[in-house]
């Protein structure tokens, strides 16, 4: 096995077993409170996004959908969920906060979805393609239950982002994710390193060709998320000055305020940033 494959599936075994625990569950819907982690308010515009484009009455699926933020966004939206997932904990707490929504809960892998082919008017997943090395088959999947013409949307990062920050950074950051191109030199630095940061990324072509070889349209790759998680922004500071501004970024959310400006400005004029600019961007694609 070369390195390489072999670090990859060091990632997809750690994130495996990272997931399955009730330990990480539980800690993850603690994370998910945007009473007690402002930032979180950030996902409530992905839902926005997610939701956008679907009609009430389309049936959708939510893979990975954990407890199910994004399902009970899409239900309440009038839209009928199916929200799939590999953690019973985080199904159990999603069964258990549904109420009465149209939200149909289903156990299951994303590798291999329990789903007929082209059951779905669209697939959504939050905070969930850039776990996965191998995304691109996981996106076939997706493709495979989804109707022809229906729209499949995620939020995946920006190769675009983390290349220009690398062209004019003033400091390294590894506080930031690095991904499958720099894998081998994360590891190379400390063998024993756990990979939690490991994100998947891709640039506007090698999107494009992953959705041609498995029947999708890209239709768009559109940036989100100037503030939060910007490569520009981390390679600028650094570091220490990084974790720095996010507390206070934090800090900031919780003024009604200033977070109405910063999600007019994320939804107003980050969408229109050339794609270099913003690391968390949406990818809209539609099976042909
Ligand atoms: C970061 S969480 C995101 C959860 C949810 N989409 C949200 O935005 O709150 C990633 C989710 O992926 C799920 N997951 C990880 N591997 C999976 C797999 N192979 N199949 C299905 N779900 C998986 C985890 O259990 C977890 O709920």
């Amino acid at each position: 096995m070369s390195n390489k494959r072999s670090e990859i599936q060091r990632i997809r075994d750690f994130k495996s077993a990272h997931w399955v625990s009730s330990e990480m569950a539980n800690k993850f819907i603690e994370r998910s409170n945007p009473e007690r982690f402002p930032i979180m308010n950030y996902y409530k515009l992905v839902d926005l996004e997610l939701s956008s484009h679907f009609l009430p009455g389309d049936h959708v699926l939510d893979l990975g959908c954990g407890q199910g933020q994004t399902s009970i966004a899409l239900a309440d939206h009038g839209c009928s969920v199916v929200g799939c997932d590999i953690s019973e904990a985080l199904l159990q707490e999603l069964r258990r906060t549904k109420g009465d929504r149209k939200i149909e809960v289903r156990a299951g892998d994303a590798y291999n979805i329990p789903a007929d082919a082209g059951e779905f008017d669209g697939v959504v997943a939050r905070m969930f393609m850039t776990h996965f090395v191998d995304w691109y088959t996981i996106l076939a999947e997706m493709a495979r239950v989804c109707k022809s013409n229906g729209i499949i949307a995620f939020p995946f990062s920006s190769k675009e982002n983390r290349v220009m920050a690398e062209q004019h950074q003033k400091f390294d950051c590894p506080e930031l994710y690095y991904s499958t191109d720099t894998l081998e030199s994360y590891f190379a630095a400390d063998p024993e390193k756990k990979p939690t940061r490991f994100s998947a990324e891709a640039s506007h072509d090698e999107m494009t060709g992953v959705c041609n070889a498995i029947g999708l349209e890209l239709v768009d790759i559109k940036p989100f998320n100037f503030f939060y998680f910007n490569f520009l922004i981390g390679y600028s500071i650094g570091p220490e000055k990084l974790v720095e501004y996010r507390s206070k970024l934090s800090e900031f959310l919780k003024n009604e305020e200033i977070r109405a400006f910063i999600f007019w400005f994320e939804q107003m004029v980050v969408p229109h940033f050339p794609r270099f600019m913003t690391s968390s961007n949406f990818v809209i694609c539609r099976k042909l």
